[in-house]
């Protein structure tokens, strides 16, 4: 009999996720978190916690990936993300991903992944002094992780634009050599594509310039205070130029109606660098605080956390098993005679 789920149509499927580095920032918010929220309701949604990739450059701090995956998944819960619409689940423990990576790593050209120009930045931000094999070949995981689940769109920010497309290589590839098994995932790119930090550089965890979704109050008062602006500016009366000004980014991010009014007055001299900080500080903490209201509920009752994870792991492991079962099946791969597998 057909139940009302299996009448509707099958939703399409998102899959996208984060690194456990470290706690989240306002750029991941307009860059990727944001869109995962608006289509949990529209798709069928997998959230990854890549801790795989974890290892690529924090080889030697694995003592605190638990408590980094914990961070993350708190961070999700507190921006909306919602287990009971979307499946939350960590890399490393949906093993046919793995199996899936070693399939799709006979697909790739070792000259492909060098010119991978997010995997240079990230090796040169690292300051590692060789390029691991594993390094060099995670866009290649990343691809399994999108295709193990045979995801159709991927929302991410802009770095992440060049794994979505070497994905997209390797699911033509395998459709093309063996059998149409994979949707070529598209990306979806946020809204604010890059942030930039309080100083001006790429926003990141390990320099000090960025906002956490996690900070308190006062921390986003000092650390907007403490921001980068027009540097040509001295004078509240000098005339100012929002285009360069890291402040007036964030006003377009998260102060929208009255960022083109702000630039008229900077650009007039009539706004001070001053009371256009304060202005955003007060947006940005009225923008957190149901954020940091649901954190600490959800930071209060653990056991929230352990079911999405344990739900959406064995989830996930069911989807896997399914698009594995296609692709040795597609790769003449199914030896149930020769090994008597029922
Ligand atoms: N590379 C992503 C990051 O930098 C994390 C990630 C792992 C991911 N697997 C993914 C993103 C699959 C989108 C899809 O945080």
């Amino acid at each position: 009999m057909l139940t009302e789920n299996s009448m509707q149509k099958p939703r399409k499927r998102i899959l996208t996720g984060d690194r456990p580095t470290g706690p989240m920032h306002i750029g991941h918010y307009v860059g990727s978190l944001e869109n995962r929220v608006r289509l949990q309701d529209e798709y069928d949604c997998f959230f990854i916690v890549a801790d795989y990739q974890f290892l690529t450059d924090h080889l030697s701090e694995t003592e605190k990936i638990e408590h980094n995956i914990r961070q993350t998944i708190l961070d999700w819960l507190s921006v909306g993300m919602d287990p009971a619409k979307s499946t939350f689940f960590i890399q490393s423990m949906v093993p046919e991903i793995a199996e899936l990576t070693m399939y799709f790593s006979m697909l790739v050209s070792l000259a492909r992944l060098h010119r991978n120009p997010t995997v240079k930045e990230e090796f040169k931000e690292s300051g590692l002094r060789a390029m691991s094999y594993g390094f060099l070949g995670y866009p290649v995981s990343q691809a399994a992780d999108i295709l193990i689940v045979r995801s159709h769109l991927v929302p991410v920010g802009d770095d992440n634009v060049a794994h979505v497309e070497q994905t997209r290589e390797i699911a033509r590839t395998f459709n093309r050599i063996f059998r149409d098994v994979f949707p070529v995932p598209e990306p979806l790119i946020g809204e604010v594509p890059r942030l930039p930090g309080t100083d001006g550089k790429k926003m990141g965890n390990s320099m000090d310039n960025a906002i956490y979704l996690s900070d308190a109050p006062e921390e986003v008062c000092r650390k907007v205070g403490a921001a980068i602006t027009d540097p040509a500016r001295i004078r509240a009366i000098d005339k100012g130029h929002p285009d360069i000004c890291n402040i007036y980014q964030y006003h377009l991010a998260y102060n929208r109606e009255e960022a083109p009014d702000i630039a008229e007055l900077c650009q007039q001299g009539k706004i001070g660098c001053v009371a256009c900080k304060q202005n955003l500080a007060a947006k940005l903490n009225a923008f957190l605080d149901p954020i940091r209201e649901r954190r600490a509920f959800f930071k209060a009752r653990p056991s929230i956390v352990r079911e999405a994870v344990r739900e959406g792991n064995e989830r996930t492991c069911q989807k896997g098993r399914e698009t594995i079962d296609l692709v040795r099946q597609a790769m003449h791969f199914n030896y149930k005679e020769l090994a008597g597998v029922k």
